[in-house]
Protein backbone atom coordinates (compact mmCIF):
# COMPACT_ATOMS: atom_id res chain seq x y z
CA UNK A 1 0.00 0.00 0.00
CA UNK A 2 1.58 3.21 -1.13
CA UNK A 3 2.16 5.58 2.16
CA UNK A 4 0.13 8.69 1.72
CA UNK A 5 2.19 10.53 4.29
CA UNK A 6 2.71 14.01 2.69
CA UNK A 7 5.34 16.21 4.70
CA UNK A 8 3.91 19.67 5.02
CA UNK A 9 5.72 22.57 4.06
CA UNK A 10 6.41 24.21 7.64
CA UNK A 11 8.79 26.74 5.50
CA UNK A 12 6.03 29.78 6.55
CA UNK A 13 6.52 28.94 10.53
CA UNK A 14 10.48 29.13 10.39
CA UNK A 15 9.73 32.54 9.13
CA UNK A 16 7.68 33.31 12.10
CA UNK A 17 9.27 35.92 15.03
CA UNK A 18 8.68 35.24 18.64
CA UNK A 19 9.75 37.60 21.48
CA UNK A 20 12.79 36.06 23.68
CA UNK A 21 11.50 35.40 27.01
CA UNK A 22 13.16 33.82 30.42
CA UNK A 23 11.04 31.93 32.76
CA UNK A 24 12.34 31.09 35.84
CA UNK A 25 10.84 29.16 39.28
CA UNK A 26 11.93 28.14 42.33
CA UNK A 27 10.49 25.33 44.90
CA UNK A 28 12.80 26.47 48.68
CA UNK A 29 15.89 27.22 47.68
CA UNK A 30 16.33 25.62 44.32
CA UNK A 31 15.77 27.96 41.64
CA UNK A 32 16.09 27.57 37.59
CA UNK A 33 15.09 29.12 34.61
CA UNK A 34 15.21 29.11 30.86
CA UNK A 35 15.39 30.91 27.58
CA UNK A 36 11.42 30.10 25.93
CA UNK A 37 9.21 31.28 22.87
CA UNK A 38 6.33 29.69 24.13
CA UNK A 39 5.50 32.29 25.95
CA UNK A 40 1.93 34.11 25.15
CA UNK A 41 -0.41 36.86 26.59
CA UNK A 42 -3.67 34.97 26.84
CA UNK A 43 -6.23 37.72 28.24
CA UNK A 44 -7.11 40.80 26.82
CA UNK A 45 -9.30 41.93 30.48
CA UNK A 46 -6.92 44.49 32.14
CA UNK A 47 -8.05 43.39 35.50
CA UNK A 48 -7.56 39.58 34.50
CA UNK A 49 -4.06 39.01 32.85
CA UNK A 50 -2.90 35.58 32.02
CA UNK A 51 0.48 33.78 30.47
CA UNK A 52 0.36 30.65 28.60
CA UNK A 53 3.80 29.46 28.84
CA UNK A 54 5.04 25.62 27.47
CA UNK A 55 7.47 24.09 29.17
CA UNK A 56 9.65 20.75 28.26
CA UNK A 57 8.68 18.34 30.69
CA UNK A 58 12.55 16.91 31.08
CA UNK A 59 13.75 20.57 31.74
CA UNK A 60 14.37 21.20 35.04
CA UNK A 61 12.49 24.82 35.48
CA UNK A 62 9.34 22.71 34.37
CA UNK A 63 9.71 20.52 37.20
CA UNK A 64 10.14 23.64 39.26
CA UNK A 65 7.11 24.87 37.58
CA UNK A 66 5.33 22.04 37.83
CA UNK A 67 6.45 21.52 41.84
CA UNK A 68 5.52 25.67 42.91
CA UNK A 69 2.75 26.35 40.62
CA UNK A 70 4.25 30.01 39.88
CA UNK A 71 6.84 31.21 37.39
CA UNK A 72 8.04 34.58 36.51
CA UNK A 73 8.15 35.57 32.98
CA UNK A 74 10.57 38.48 31.79
CA UNK A 75 11.28 40.17 28.44
CA UNK A 76 15.09 40.76 27.92
CA UNK A 77 16.40 43.44 25.64
CA UNK A 78 17.67 43.03 22.01
CA UNK A 79 21.24 43.62 23.29
CA UNK A 80 21.40 40.85 26.39
CA UNK A 81 22.69 37.84 24.55
CA UNK A 82 24.83 37.26 27.57
CA UNK A 83 21.41 36.41 29.19
CA UNK A 84 19.94 34.40 25.92
CA UNK A 85 23.45 32.33 26.31
CA UNK A 86 23.65 31.44 29.96
CA UNK A 87 19.62 30.90 30.24
CA UNK A 88 19.41 28.56 26.64
CA UNK A 89 22.39 26.46 26.44
CA UNK A 90 22.51 25.16 30.15
CA UNK A 91 20.40 23.28 32.07
CA UNK A 92 19.67 24.47 35.51
CA UNK A 93 20.82 21.41 37.69
CA UNK A 94 24.05 21.59 36.61
CA UNK A 95 24.66 25.15 37.34
CA UNK A 96 23.18 28.15 39.15
CA UNK A 97 22.25 30.24 36.41
CA UNK A 98 21.49 33.21 38.59
CA UNK A 99 25.14 33.57 40.13
CA UNK A 100 26.02 37.47 39.96
CA UNK A 101 22.71 38.17 38.52
CA UNK A 102 20.62 40.86 40.51
CA UNK A 103 17.60 39.09 41.54
CA UNK A 104 14.98 39.26 44.40
CA UNK A 105 12.48 37.25 45.51
CA UNK A 106 8.68 38.56 44.16
CA UNK A 107 5.48 37.74 45.59
CA UNK A 108 4.86 33.86 45.19
CA UNK A 109 8.12 33.32 46.09
CA UNK A 110 9.61 33.15 42.57
CA UNK A 111 12.88 34.65 41.54
CA UNK A 112 12.74 37.94 39.93
CA UNK A 113 15.86 39.19 37.73
CA UNK A 114 16.43 42.96 37.54
CA UNK A 115 18.39 43.83 34.88
CA UNK A 116 15.12 43.18 32.32
CA UNK A 117 12.79 45.09 30.21
CA UNK A 118 9.77 43.87 31.89
CA UNK A 119 8.47 40.98 33.94
CA UNK A 120 5.46 39.14 34.84
CA UNK A 121 5.14 36.95 38.36
CA UNK A 122 2.45 34.32 37.67
CA UNK A 123 0.31 31.84 39.60
CA UNK A 124 -0.51 28.46 37.99
CA UNK A 125 -4.75 28.34 37.00
CA UNK A 126 -4.50 25.56 34.84
CA UNK A 127 -2.01 23.01 33.50
CA UNK A 128 -2.02 20.67 30.22
CA UNK A 129 0.08 17.94 29.80
CA UNK A 130 0.96 17.37 25.64
CA UNK A 131 3.06 14.65 26.06
CA UNK A 132 6.54 16.48 25.53
CA UNK A 133 5.52 19.52 27.30
CA UNK A 134 3.72 20.89 29.67
CA UNK A 135 1.36 23.94 28.76
CA UNK A 136 0.81 26.48 32.06
CA UNK A 137 -2.11 29.28 32.20
CA UNK A 138 -0.37 31.75 34.81
CA UNK A 139 -2.52 34.39 35.94
CA UNK A 140 -0.58 37.57 36.51
CA UNK A 141 -0.19 38.43 39.87
CA UNK A 142 2.74 41.52 40.26
CA UNK A 143 4.71 42.61 37.17
CA UNK A 144 7.13 45.53 36.17
CA UNK A 145 8.50 47.69 33.39
CA UNK A 146 12.44 48.86 32.90
CA UNK A 147 12.69 50.02 29.95
CA UNK A 148 13.72 53.11 28.49
CA UNK A 149 12.40 54.65 25.42
CA UNK A 150 15.15 52.95 23.16
CA UNK A 151 14.87 49.63 24.15
CA UNK A 152 13.38 46.99 22.47
CA UNK A 153 12.70 43.20 23.32
CA UNK A 154 14.91 40.50 21.82
CA UNK A 155 13.03 38.38 19.20
CA UNK A 156 14.21 35.58 17.49
CA UNK A 157 15.70 37.72 14.75
CA UNK A 158 18.37 39.31 16.52
CA UNK A 159 19.47 35.54 17.70
CA UNK A 160 22.07 34.94 15.08
CA UNK A 161 23.30 39.08 15.16
CA UNK A 162 23.64 38.66 18.45
CA UNK A 163 25.47 35.72 19.63
CA UNK A 164 29.19 33.93 18.89
CA UNK A 165 29.00 31.22 16.07
CA UNK A 166 29.69 28.31 18.61
CA UNK A 167 26.95 29.51 20.99
CA UNK A 168 24.81 29.46 17.97
CA UNK A 169 26.16 25.91 17.24
CA UNK A 170 25.27 24.77 20.68
CA UNK A 171 21.67 26.09 20.28
CA UNK A 172 21.22 24.05 16.83
CA UNK A 173 22.87 21.35 17.95
CA UNK A 174 20.36 20.87 21.43
CA UNK A 175 17.46 21.65 19.36
CA UNK A 176 18.31 18.95 17.06
CA UNK A 177 18.75 16.47 19.88
CA UNK A 178 15.77 17.89 21.62
CA UNK A 179 13.58 17.59 18.72
CA UNK A 180 14.40 13.60 18.74
CA UNK A 181 13.69 12.93 22.44
CA UNK A 182 10.34 15.04 22.21
CA UNK A 183 9.14 13.04 18.57
CA UNK A 184 9.60 10.09 21.25
CA UNK A 185 7.48 11.79 23.53
CA UNK A 186 4.89 12.94 21.70
CA UNK A 187 4.18 9.75 20.03
CA UNK A 188 4.37 8.01 23.64
CA UNK A 189 1.48 10.46 24.72
CA UNK A 190 -0.50 9.59 21.71
CA UNK A 191 -0.34 6.24 22.23
CA UNK A 192 -1.48 6.18 25.47
CA UNK A 193 -4.80 8.54 24.55
CA UNK A 194 -5.66 5.21 22.34
C1 LIG B 1 15.54 30.45 21.25
C2 LIG B 1 15.17 29.36 22.23
C3 LIG B 1 13.83 29.13 22.51
C4 LIG B 1 13.46 28.12 23.43
N1 LIG B 1 12.14 27.95 23.71
C5 LIG B 1 11.79 27.00 24.64
C6 LIG B 1 10.42 26.88 25.03
O1 LIG B 1 9.52 27.62 24.58
N2 LIG B 1 10.11 25.91 25.94
C7 LIG B 1 11.07 25.08 26.50
O2 LIG B 1 10.75 24.22 27.33
N3 LIG B 1 12.38 25.20 26.15
C8 LIG B 1 12.76 26.15 25.26
N4 LIG B 1 14.07 26.31 24.93
C9 LIG B 1 15.09 25.39 25.51
C10 LIG B 1 15.56 25.76 26.93
O3 LIG B 1 15.72 27.15 27.10
C11 LIG B 1 16.91 25.08 27.24
O4 LIG B 1 16.87 23.71 26.96
C12 LIG B 1 17.35 25.32 28.67
O5 LIG B 1 18.74 25.07 28.74
C13 LIG B 1 16.65 24.42 29.69
O6 LIG B 1 17.10 24.81 30.98
P1 LIG B 1 16.66 24.11 32.34
O7 LIG B 1 16.96 22.63 32.21
O8 LIG B 1 17.54 24.78 33.35
O9 LIG B 1 15.23 24.35 32.58
C14 LIG B 1 14.47 27.31 24.04
C15 LIG B 1 15.83 27.57 23.77
C16 LIG B 1 16.17 28.58 22.89
C17 LIG B 1 17.65 28.84 22.63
Amino acid sequence: MPNKFKQPDLSSLAKLTSPIWIVTSAVGDRRGGLVATMVVSASIVETAPRLLIGLAKRHATEQLVSRSLAFAAHLITADQADLLARFGTTSSRDTDKFSGLECRTGVTGMPILEDVLAWFECRVEQTMDTGDRTVYLGAVVAAGTNSNPNDRPMTTVDIPHQLPTEVLTLMKTQRAADAIVDAKSIADWRRSLR
